[in-house]
């Protein structure tokens, strides 16, 4: 995990931008503060409770990539700016309503938060067209008391995962591009040009040379899975080697009902299965199938040998950040042996 960060931090030097790491991978403040000894600007954090989370930890800026709605949002927004005036907070935006909700009750606290306004990037998800609609809102935050125009935000995460790194590479640069030629025909000429521009990510975040990104969000290399190991790098198109799966999962069996059938007690309420099936680390020959919750049924080819009951499994995880958000505890292993223990404080908070 440590050789991750540095390497990342390093990637990105490279390339002459500055990190920005999604911590919703993690949601711990701890691996944050050390993803920003390690160079990086600031933060991520996907929901305002792991926000609220991170800056109660000390962390110094967080940007909340996530639109949020709702007048309850709106309140515990302002309250974390004002509980920590020294901390960078800013809010991604892509509504009128969000500038005009979020600028009325700074006004009334007597504070400034400042505003990225996500724009369209290829997933059809959040965001603005980057068309007259993008110079609108930014023109309505210029004009509002409350509010600061602080870039954009332009995350293609459905390009995050495409298998073979110069095909993704290539999407990903030809799913923004209009957005930073909108920037430069329209936004610069009117003095809107933004001054952070955020987006990328572990798959991505090589993809942009000479477009024009300030800040990339990268967050699953701190762990990497068994998904993102699968999406090939520069140098071989079915694996990805430039970071290491850092990120397991122990589990025990607990039964072995049939020679070719184990059972161990990591269900879905453990090891996710929303990007696949994870990976049984310690016999690679054996799958593993969910069994419900609390299951997973493990198939061993012909032959194999028995394994024993009560012994112990270590499996690579499909989706680092789903999985993570099942355990109250990340344990830092190193030669075999638990070094540190990290509570993971923001589990549950995706309010
Ligand atoms: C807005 C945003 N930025 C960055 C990331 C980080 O992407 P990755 O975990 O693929 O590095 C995510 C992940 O979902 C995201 O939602």
């Amino acid at each position: 995990m440590t050789q991750n960060i540095k390497e990342m931090q390093q990637q990105i030097d490279l390339l002459g931008l500055t990190l920005r790491p999604h911590t919703k991978a993690h949601k711990i403040p701890a691996l944050a503060q050390m993803q920003i000894d390690a160079g990086a600007v600031g933060i991520c954090t996907s929901k305002l409770g792991e926000a609220e989370v991170m800056a109660k930890g000390g962390i110094h800026d967080v940007l909340i990539t996530t639109p949020i709605a709702g007048a309850v949002k709106y309140h515990r927004l302002i309250a974390l700016c004002k509980e920590h005036p020294k901390t960078v907070i800013r809010q991604v935006i892509d509504h009128p309503e969000h500038v005009k909700a979020i600028a009325r009750l700074a006004t009334e606290t007597g504070i400034e938060v400042g505003l990225l306004v996500e724009v369209e990037s290829g997933q059809m998800r959040c965001g603005v067209m980057p068309d007259e609609s993008l110079v609108e809102l930014i023109e309505l935050i210029n004009r509002t008391e409350g509010v600061r125009y602080d870039g954009i935000q332009a995350y293609s995460g459905h390009l995050q995962l495409v298998k073979g790194y110069q095909v993704r590479q290539q999407t990903a640069f030809d799913a923004v591009r209009d957005v930073f030629a909108f920037i430069d025909t329209t936004l610069a000429p009117r003095d809107l040009k933004p001054g952070i521009v955020s987006g990328g990510g572990t798959g991505t975040f090589a993809a942009y040379p000479g477009l024009g990104y300030t800040e990339i969000q990268s967050g699953s290399y701190i762990f990497m899975d068994a998904t993102y190991a699968a999406i090939g790098d520069e140098l071989c198109d079915v694996t990805n080697r430039q970071f290491s799966p850092a990120l397991k999962v122990l589990t025990t069996v607990i039964s072995h009902p049939a020679a070719n059938r184990a059972v161990v007690d990591a269900g879905m309420k453990s090891l996710s299965i929303d990007l696949g099936m994870p990976k049984v680390t310690t016999y690679p020959e054996v799958t593993y199938q969910c069994g419900g919750d609390e299951h997973g049924i493990l198939h061993l080819p012909e032959g194999h040998r028995q394994l024993k009951v009560g012994e112990v499994l270590t499996m690579l995880p499909s989706h680092c950040d789903t999985t993570l958000h099942n355990f109250d505890v990340l344990y830092g292993v190193r030669d075999g042996m638990v070094v540190e223990q990290w509570a993971i404080e923001g589990r549950g908070r995706s309010d």
